[in-house]
């Protein structure tokens, strides 16, 4: 299950990933917000953080203006390594290196079609289960 959050800013980014998940029949849990009226990202940040900690949603996608406020809001819950990316490359690795745990997206920085290929990479990209990443990440925790 992917847990989906945004503001105002990634509400217009969520909906074409919601149409792009549901024709791939991935399921996903959308935890907000609901429309392009102004509201905080920290709120969305948390929501999804938390239902990835409690294990509700395996994978989380989050999205604002530039990804940055969101993330940095989602990477203070514990458990929660929440990656911006705004290329393939980088949803890759952090898959492989970091196994980060949350997408965040800036949907003023990237368009959508570069945004889904970024999803679809995060989506599809296994940890490496390498020993040194395993390692590195129990620092991080
Ligand atoms: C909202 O205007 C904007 O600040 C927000 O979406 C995000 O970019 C914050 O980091």
């Amino acid at each position: 299950m992917i847990a989906l959050g945004s503001d105002h800013g990634g509400y217009r980014l969520k909906q074409e990933i919601i149409q792009y998940l549901e024709k791939q029949k991935l399921e996903y849990k959308d935890y907000g917000c609901d429309s392009e009226e102004s509201c905080d990202y920290p709120v969305y940040a948390k929501k999804v953080a938390e239902a990835i900690v409690s294990g509700e949603c395996d994978r989380g996608i989050l999205i604002c203006g530039t990804g940055i406020g969101i993330s940095i809001a989602a990477n203070k819950v514990k458990g929660i390594r929440a990656a911006l990316c705004h290329d393939t490359f980088s949803a890759q690795a952090t898959r492989e290196h970091n196994d980060a745990n949350i997408l965040a997206l800036g949907a003023r920085v990237v368009g959508s079609g570069l945004a889904l290929k970024i999803v679809d990479t995060f989506l599809h990209t296994e940890f490496s289960d390498d020993e040194r990443h395993k390692n590195r990440i129990r620092q991080i925790e």
